[in-house]
């Protein structure tokens, strides 16, 4: 089989006008090298995957500065909203990108839930912001939505692409806000064994762990890093490490079908690290 290639990046935190965010992260100097950089990758991913956080604040300018950034983006690539974004300015500045449109809710707004089923991998991206809050759930409208989409196709390998993490990360601030409707998420994705992946944003570290019979990653940030504390009274902070993306790799190695995750650093240019060396003389001692 082909590998499907996919790209995953999170938590760009964008501020309107390219501002810098929180008065040092150059956000926009960020995903524009993040842009190069996935333009650049041999072979070139078939999608990427965008997990939220697109904005910092939610205004419509700070979407205005993504779709400048993003039209240089050569992959095609599917969003789903971060407890930063606003949805309806994603929407105004995206109106080609109809599936920001999900399904309408009881309140009359709408949750950005949708599947992309042109892929050897099926995609499914669920909307885990609960308006106004921090932390994110999943609320039984949505986790409905997601058992019938998931039945639909049993035998479809699938990733599930999110932005809020259904777990704990151990890094303290980030945990005080309990992921709604875990348990019951755990238990529809336990009946799903076709769902190789969940693949979350939020926590601005790569992170992974088991999750109901699945395997489930978190993204590193585009726009920062929150700092690697892992104390239960971390204050919420972040540093300036390098921006880094995950490609998820679907592909058949050694005769077996596989999902493969890796992490790769964004550099600010393409030879910051300087060229690649070959090894030589590489024996393994008896
Ligand atoms: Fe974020």
């Amino acid at each position: 089989m082909r590998p499907m290639l996919i790209a995953q990046i999170s938590d760009f935190h964008l501020k309107p006008q390219g501002a810098l965010a929180y008065n040092v992260a150059d956000t926009a100097a960020s995903l524009k090298c993040a842009v190069r950089h996935i333009n650049h990758l041999r072979p070139l991913p078939d999608v990427v995957l965008i997990t939220g956080d697109m904005a910092d604040d939610g205004a419509l300018e700070s979407y205005q500065v993504l779709r400048k950034i993003l039209e240089s983006l050569e992959p095609a690539f599917f969003m789903v909203p971060g407890n930063h974004d606003h949805k309806e300015h994603l929407r105004a500045v995206f109106p080609e990108h109809a599936y920001l449109n999900g399904f309408m809710e009881p309140d009359g707004k709408r949750a950005v839930c949708y599947a992309v089923e042109h892929f050897p991998l099926r995609l499914v991206g669920i909307d885990t912001v609960i308006a106004g809050e921090h932390g994110g759930g999943l609320n039984p409208g949505r986790r409905s939505w997601l058992d019938a989409v998931l039945s639909r196709k049993p035998a479809a390998p699938t990733a599930i692409f999110m932005h809020h993490p259904p777990f704990a990360s151990g890094i303290g601030h980030m945990d005080k806000d309990v992921f709604a409707g875990r348990e019951e998420l755990a238990a529809i994705i336990a009946k799903h064994p076709q769902v190789e992946r969940l693949m979350c944003g939020h926590i601005h570290r790569a992170v992974c762990r088991r999750f109901a019979g699945t395997i489930a990653t978190v993204c590193p940030g585009i726009g920062m890093q929150l700092v690697l504390d892992l104390q239960e009274e971390s204050p919420a902070a972040f540093i300036l490490e390098p921006p880094a993306l995950i490609l998820h790799v679907f592909t058949e190695l050694w005769g077996e079908k596989t999902l493969l995750t890796h992490v790769g650093i964004i550099p600010d240019s393409p030879d910051q690290y300087g060229g690649v060396h070959s090894f030589f003389d590489v024996v393994s001692p008896k």
